[in-house]
């Protein structure tokens, strides 16, 4: 018998990209579906529903109770309200989430199998019911360069972020798009004219984006075309974000190494940036690694790693085709290129990776640990 799942929160963002890849990945054969929904109860099921073809009441304990697994993308308020109901109503089932919420809970894992897989293996072993997907920025690091943690390599590291818009959310999408719209208009009888001045053009550009109103920065506070924003998520009050905290906290529970596993954590450090690009966040990486290990058996360690991580060759060619946010958007490759040593000493490699942050950095693992699940 397929397992009864309850799919809330499919319609949003991630949860659309999540339907694409359980369709595309033939997930749909594997589970009774039980579609969820916060506002339209009784409406029809989408076409993937087999038996149960109304839309059930996400908010519905005894219906959410029936599931024996339930997938969330719905976000961290319906995680923080619904869960802990759930729970104490003696549900036992797994909860498959996309939400932060519970992420760093003991009782959690943060799920990334092509990376962690004995750690999940391990807590199903032990009982386990939740498996959280980790951060975007995290899970599509890990996914590129993880090998160096799987060897053991890595003494530290630093990680300066290029992150997308898509991981604020929809609007954030737009809201960046609208302002891109707004800032060329602004300057088109310009543009249009070869003869006029670059920096005046230049300036009537900076006097619009100082101009944008309340409305057309609504989302991200200030403009983000043509600038950037060094400051990702809540300020933790100690000069970090709460996304930069996210660096070393994740990628240590993900490994199943650090606090709660009685090991050390490795330190990761660094500043995560906003920048105009749409769904693909990029990563500057610097490792201390703990031994000079020459740089053709890293290129091969992280190669043969898993099926998605692509080497890219250290030219500028490779470059331009391979690594950019651009050539990777929409698709399950991790590119990782710019692999160099660098010249602090041979025990300092360099490298630069990308990943889509819908699919490897919200969706796929979630779907994943969906199949994992339904074959334990
Ligand atoms: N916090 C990430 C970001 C998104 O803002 O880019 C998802 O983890």
């Amino acid at each position: 018998m397929t397992a009864l799942t309850g799919l809330v929160g499919w319609r949003g963002m991630v949860g659309s990209v999540l339907m694409d890849r359980m369709q595309a990945e033939g997930d749909f054969d594997h589970i009774e579906p039980m579609f969820f929904s916060t506002s339209n109860a009784g409406g029809t099921a989408p076409v993937m529903a087999k038996n149960e073809k109304k839309l059930f009441d996400a908010y519905d304990i005894d219906a959410l109770k029936r599931c024996e697994i339930i997938v969330t993308a719905q976000g961290g308020d319906y995680t923080s309200d619904v869960f802990p109901r759930l729970r104490a109503a003696g549900w036992n089932g797994h909860w498959i989430d996309a939400a932060s919420t519970l992420r760093m809970k003991d009782d959690a894992v943060i799920v990334l199998d092509p990376v962690n897989m004995p750690v999940i293996k391990d807590a199903l072993a032990k009982g386990g019911r939740n498996w959280i997907g980790g951060n975007c920025t995290v899970s599509c690091m890990l996914m590129g360069v993880g090998a160096l943690y799987k060897a053991g390599l890595v003494e530290w590291m630093n990680t300066m972020t290029y992150q997308a818009a898509s991981g604020g959310g929809a609007a954030h999408m737009r809201e960046l798009l609208t302002q891109y719209g707004t800032l060329n208009a602004s300057v088109r009888h310009l543009l249009d004219d070869p003869k006029s001045a670059i920096l005046e053009i230049d300036r009537q550009l900076a006097a619009t984006q100082r101009g944008l109103s309340d409305a057309e920065t609504a989302n991200f506070g200030v403009p983000l075309g043509g600038s950037l924003i060094p400051w990702i998520d809540k300020d933790l009050g100690d000069g970090m974000s709460k996304e930069e905290w996210k660096g070393e906290a994740e990628t240590n529970k993900i490994l199943g190494q650090g606090a709660g596993f009685g090991t050390d954590a490795t330190p990761v450090d660094g500043f995560c940036v906003r920048v105009g690009a749409m769904r693909c966040h990029s990563q500057a990486l610097l490792f201390k690694l703990k031994k000079d290990v020459p740089l053709a058996d890293i290129e091969a360690l992280i190669a043969a790693d898993n099926a998605w991580v692509k080497l890219v060759p250290n030219t500028k060619e490779a470059t331009l085709r391979d690594l950019t946010p651009v050539a990777v958007t929409g698709t399950m490759t991790i590119p990782v290129g710019r692999l160099r040593k660098m010249s602090m000493g041979p025990q300092y490699l360099g490298a630069f990776t990308i990943g889509d942050q819908l699919l490897w950095g919200a969706a796929e693992p979630l779907r994943r640990m969906l199949r994992i699940v339904v074959d334990a």
